[in-house]
């Protein structure tokens, strides 16, 4: 497939993301038709089993209640509730295993205060459990909100709270440029949500250009970089750039999705780098899914193959 034709089609299944016909009808059969692949369970209970096998692997894990675009404050609130009994279960479960969260989910669209109130409860629980809590970035519209809020948990003396940076909104280096005086917990990405030109670089060899150099800015500050990619490419780049310049592998860590190269996963991990799993849980899977299959559109036949097997 041309560039030309898998950045139409990439777009063309991020908007499918937002359909709420769409949505109804896979919910209905998605996890049978592919979603289990990448989605670790529609419950916790089920999660947590996957969480472990990601651990008996030597693979570090990360998990998220799927869901996002909450207005009412009270269901955030109940989302807020809900993120501190995984936090409870991980801990009873001795699993080497943290969060992340998304604050759309925690009720970003009732206000930044609504969103700010849910996300310190869950980082003050994760702090009580010696545990650490990632805050997902969402679209470019959120970014400047997300910051804000994570300046205030790290203004409160909160620590054990990380953001991520993503490399396609040309904003990024300055971002991490402001962020540098608190040593932040950073989490690079490409960046998955469908932005205009005006605010993201639209060709994916410029995104792959910046990421490394977003990266690079990212380990020779003070703090903490989660390297989330599956681009072995990049992730050899930085392997030989860290080793240059004599980073020790406690200050990074490298990052992937649950169901995209295992493999990969593994053998880094045999290598004695940290590799940290991120596999979320929950019955609103649907967007993250349209995420993962606008990534890599051969995703699109798996799960139509699935489809027509059945
Ligand atoms: P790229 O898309 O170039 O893929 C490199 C290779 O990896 C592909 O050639 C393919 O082999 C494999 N691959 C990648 N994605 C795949 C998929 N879905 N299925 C199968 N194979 C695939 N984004 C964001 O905007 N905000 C966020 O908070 C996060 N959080 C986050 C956490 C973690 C742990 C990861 C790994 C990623 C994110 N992302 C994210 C998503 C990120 O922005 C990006 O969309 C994906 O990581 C895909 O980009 P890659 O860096 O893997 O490179």
């Amino acid at each position: 497939m041309s560039g030309a034709a898998a950045a139409l089609l990439r777009r063309a299944i991020l908007k499918a993301a937002h359909d709420p016909w769409l949505a109804s009808r896979m919910r209905r059969h998605g996890m049978k038709l592919g979603a289990a692949r990448f989605v670790a369970g529609e419950s916790l209970d089920e999660c947590i089993p996957i969480l472990r096998s990601l651990n008996d692997r030597g693979l570090l894990a990360n998990t998220t209640i799927l869901g996002e675009g909450v207005a009412e404050t009270a269901v955030a609130g109940a989302v807020a509730q809900g993120y501190l009994t995984v936090l409870d279960r991980l801990a009873r479960e001795r699993l080497q295993a943290n969060i992340a969260v998304k604050l759309t989910h925690l009720g970003l669209a009732a206000g930044e205060d609504v969103a700010y109130r849910h996300i310190a409860r869950v980082v003050e629980g994760a702090a009580e459990r010696a545990n650490f809590v990632r805050i997902d970035m969402e679209e470019s519209g959120r970014v400047d909100t997300t910051l804000r809020i994570y300046r205030r948990l790290r203004a409160q003396g909160h620590e054990r709270v990380g953001v991520v940076l993503q490399a396609y909104l040309y904003r990024s280096a300055q971002d991490l440029d402001d962020l540098a005086p608190l040593a932040p917990n950073l989490r690079v990405v490409k960046g998955a949500y469908l932005e205009p030109a005006n605010v993201a670089y639209p060709k994916k060899a410029d995104v792959d250009r910046q990421y490394i150099r977003l990266a690079e800015q990212a380990l020779l500050a003070d703090g903490y970089t989660a390297i989330a990619t599956h681009d072995d490419r990049i992730i050899d780049h930085l392997i030989a750039f860290t080793a240059r310049r004599g980073l020790p592998r406690d200050r990074f860590e490298f990052q992937m999705l649950f169901g995209v190269r295992p493999q990969l996963q593994t053998d880094l991990a045999g290598r004695g780098y940290r590799v940290r799993i991120a596999a979320p849980h929950g019955p609103e899977w649907y967007p993250y899914l349209m995420r993962r299959l606008a990534e890599r559109p051969g995703n699109v036949w798996f799960v139509l193959r699935n489809l027509i097997r059945r």
